[in-house]
This record gives structure tokens, C-alpha cells and sequence, in this order.
């Protein structure tokens, strides 16, 4: 029997599950302040974060051990440029840029890639496992917070090829404990998982400056009066 790995990334990423859950950006979407220019940031920063860790999902297909968890089913690359066409115009491309947050975490998997491919399952772990549990909460405030019509702009929560979420998140885990690694690979792993979260807040903390901006503008409308975007039912924007 292998080492129980998905029960060690469970416990031992609780508290960074915690601290990510409690930063200012997620916490504020949580309680429906979504502001659309900050929003598309981060499904920018995405993006980026996806298309690296695809692309090693790809590269190390016949790996040993990576090579078990390629499941394209979970590919969110392509759901990810349909939501920036969305939101940028069939001209995204070039309107997105890749900030530091989203720099440092590509250059992790990137460097991961080439030099310790075994710890890129700590993050496959912390990214498609989140979005599998925590999708559908996210995706019903994103779509009431901006306004958003027909299922536009959130087609990175949509797992069309998945029928039922539980059993293809168990179906992973399991992947995950028939690993033919010891104790100590394990707890790397768990280590680089925390690594993980920490860029994921790094992304969220980025975002940060933008929302205070516009929940500043909200309560300065509110304060003298003026009708706010919010009240007439539109989506906040800090433009
Ligand atoms: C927006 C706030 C968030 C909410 C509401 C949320 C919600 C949830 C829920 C309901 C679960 C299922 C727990 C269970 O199976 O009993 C879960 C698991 C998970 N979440 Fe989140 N989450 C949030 C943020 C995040 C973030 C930012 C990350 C990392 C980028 C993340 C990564 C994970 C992972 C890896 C799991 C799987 C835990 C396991 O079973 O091993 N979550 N989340």
C-alpha cells in the first residue's frame, strides 16, 4: 500500500485552506463583492497559471508517476480563453499582461518541470481538486455579483466531461494514494502543496488595491448621496 497521500494534503494544507479563504479578495467575493475589473485580473493570472501547468501535464504524459494524473477532462486553458474573450473582447491577448504575482507562480511550475516533475502533483492537488469542490459556490456569486447573462464569463467552473464532481474527486484521491512513493516524497509534496496556496493568495493580495479602490468609490457615492452602479443593480467597476 502506498502512503496515504490525499489524506496528508488534507490535513496538512488545512490552515493555508483557511488563510486563502480569509484573504480580502476571497473573502469579499464570498460575501458578493465582485468587481469586474479585478475579477478579470485574476482569470488573466490564471490563465497564465494554467497554461504552464498544462503544458507540463502534457510534457510529462509518460512520466511514472505525473503521467497518472493526466486527465484532460480537467484542462482549463481553453474554458479560460473563452472567459477572457468575455471579458476583454476578441482582442484579449494582447490586453492581458502577466503580473509579478502570476510571474513567480508560472516560473515555480515551470522550474518544477524540468528539474522536479514529482512535485507538480502538489500543485494539479491544490488548483483542479479546489476548483472541483469550491466551483459551483464561486460561479453562482460571480454570475449574480456582475450581472452575468446565459452562463457568459464563467466557463472556468463549468466541468462539461466530469458527470459528478464527488466521484471523479475520489477517483483522484485514490490516484493520488496508489502513488509508489515513500513517506518522505509525501510530505514534500504536502510542503509544495502550502507552496502552492501561498502563490494562490499572492494572486488574490495583488487584486487587493484594485476592490478597495471601488468599494471606496461605492461608499464615497453612498456617503453624498449619489445613486451607485451597485444600487441600480450593474456590477461595480473601478474604471
Ligand atoms: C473562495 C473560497 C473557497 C471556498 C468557498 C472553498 C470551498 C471548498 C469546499 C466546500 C471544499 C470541499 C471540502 C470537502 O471536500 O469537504 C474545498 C476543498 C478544497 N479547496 Fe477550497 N474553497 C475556497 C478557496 C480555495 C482556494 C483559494 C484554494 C486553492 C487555490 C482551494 C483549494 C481547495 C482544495 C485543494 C480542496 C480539496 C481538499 C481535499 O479534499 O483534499 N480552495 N474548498
Amino acid at each position: 500500500m502506498g502512503v496515504q497521500l490525499a489524506q496528508m494534503l488534507r490535513e496538512g494544507t488545512k490552515k493555508s485552506h483557511t488563510m486563502a479563504e480569509n484573504t480580502g479578495f476571497v473573502a469579499c467575493f464570498l460575501k458578493g463583492t465582485v468587481e469586474k475589473n479585478s475579477y478579470r485580473k485574476l482569470v488573466s493570472s490564471l490563465y497564465f497559471v494554467y497554461s504552464a501547468m498544462e503544458e507540463a501535464i502534457e510534457e510529462h504524459r509518460n512520466h511514472s508517476l505525473v503521467g497518472k494524473f493526466y486527465y484532460p477532462q480537467l484542462f482549463r486553458k481553453s474554458s479560460l480563453e473563452r472567459d477572457l474573450s468575455y471579458y476583454f473582447g476578441p482582442n484579449w491577448r494582447n490586453e492581458i499582461e502577466m503580473s509579478p504575482a502570476a510571474t513567480a507562480y508560472v516560473d515555480r511550475i515551470r522550474r518544477l518541470s524540468q528539474q522536479n516533475p514529482t512535485m507538480l502533483i502538489a500543485h494539479f492537488y491544490t488548483r483542479y481538486l479546489g476548483d472541483l469542490s469550491g466551483g459551483q459556490i464561486l460561479k453562482n456569486i460571480a454570475v449574480k455579483a456582475m450581472g452575468l447573462n446565459d452562463g457568459q464569463g464563467v466557463a472556468f467552473y463549468a466541468f462539461d466531461a466530469i458527470p459528478d464532481e464527488k466521484v471523479f474527486k475520489n477517483e483522484y484521491r485514490e490516484t493520488m494514494n496508489q502513488l509508489p512513493i515513500d513517506q518522505a516524497t509525501a510530505q514534500a509534496i504536502v510542503d509544495e502543496a502550502n507552496d502552492a496556496f501561498r502563490k494562490n493568495m499572492d494572486l488574490f493580495k495583488e487584486l487587493e488595491g484594485n476592490l478597495i479602490l471601488a468599494i471606496g468609490k461605492l461608499l464615497f457615492n453612498s456617503l453624498v448621496g449619489r445613486q451607485s452602479k451597485a444600487a441600480q443593480g450593474q456590477p461595480i467597476s473601478a474604471e
